[in-house]
């Protein structure tokens, strides 16, 4: 069966977390939501990781973003965990829950587990992937590091201001496009359709091919 992915509903698991037990859906609450696994509690990358995640909650929040941590040691490990996490990245506080799996099926069932990594008993662990939920429980964006490659929080939060923008009108955004930035109109909305659309106009690059797809934008 193939792994969760882009356009696929998150399933509606219980999961025990360091905030109490709960439903998936019930904390996503219908708005957008990060869900992202870690290889292993006390481990160098990790705790980095976990650390910058609590350094960007206040940016997140203001997106109207939740965080909600993976990994497969249990809540007390977690909890402990926590601590290490808090001092290596003074002021920041773990304020979002991380989730317990020492039995592996949550992040089986969420396509999170590294075919390359095993535990001293050769336990299956999370590789670092990251899934961004909408609104609607489902996943508009994933990214897949392996346990040895530490994520990059300014990349996901330019893909969640991404995600917005696109989201709310038929825009894209180009390659290393950052918030405040020109975007570009969706080769779906034709040259007529886009003068009414965006009445602030646009411009058309000039190409060697002399089609007129890259429009440009402010919005
Ligand atoms: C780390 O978080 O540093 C890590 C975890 C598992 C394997 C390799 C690195």
């Amino acid at each position: 069966m193939p792994g969760l992915t882009i356009g696929d509903t998150v399933p509606n698991l219980e999961v025990e977390t360091t905030h109490g037990t709960f439903k998936l859906h019930d904390y996503f609450n219908n708005g957008w939501t990060i869900i992202f696994s870690h290889p292993s509690d006390f481990t160098p990358v990790c705790t980095t990781e976990l650390g910058k995640m609590a350094a960007y909650l206040p940016e997140f929040e203001k997106r109207g973003v939740k965080l909600l941590g993976f990994s497969c040691d249990d809540v007390q490990s977690h909890k402990e965990w926590i601590k290490d996490v808090e001092a290596y990245t003074p002021g920041c506080k773990v304020a979002y829950p991380i989730v317990a799996d020492p039995k592996r099926g949550i992040i089986k069932q969420l396509n999170m587990v590294d075919p390359n990594e095993k535990d001293s008993s050769g336990n299956e662990l999370p590789s670092r992937a990251l899934h961004i939920v909408g609104s609607d429980n489902k996943i508009k964006l994933s990214i897949l590091y392996p346990a040895t490659t530490g994520r990059n929080m300014d990349e996901v939060m330019r893909a969640v201001d991404s995600l917005q923008k696109t989201s709310q009108y038929k825009v894209a955004t180009p390659a290393n496009w950052k918030q405040g930035e020109p975007v570009v109109i969706s080769p779906s909305v034709p040259n007529e359709e886009a003068k009414k659309m965006f009445p602030q106009g646009f411009e058309t690059k000039n190409l060697p091919s002399g089609k007129d797809y890259l429009r440009f934008t402010n919005v």
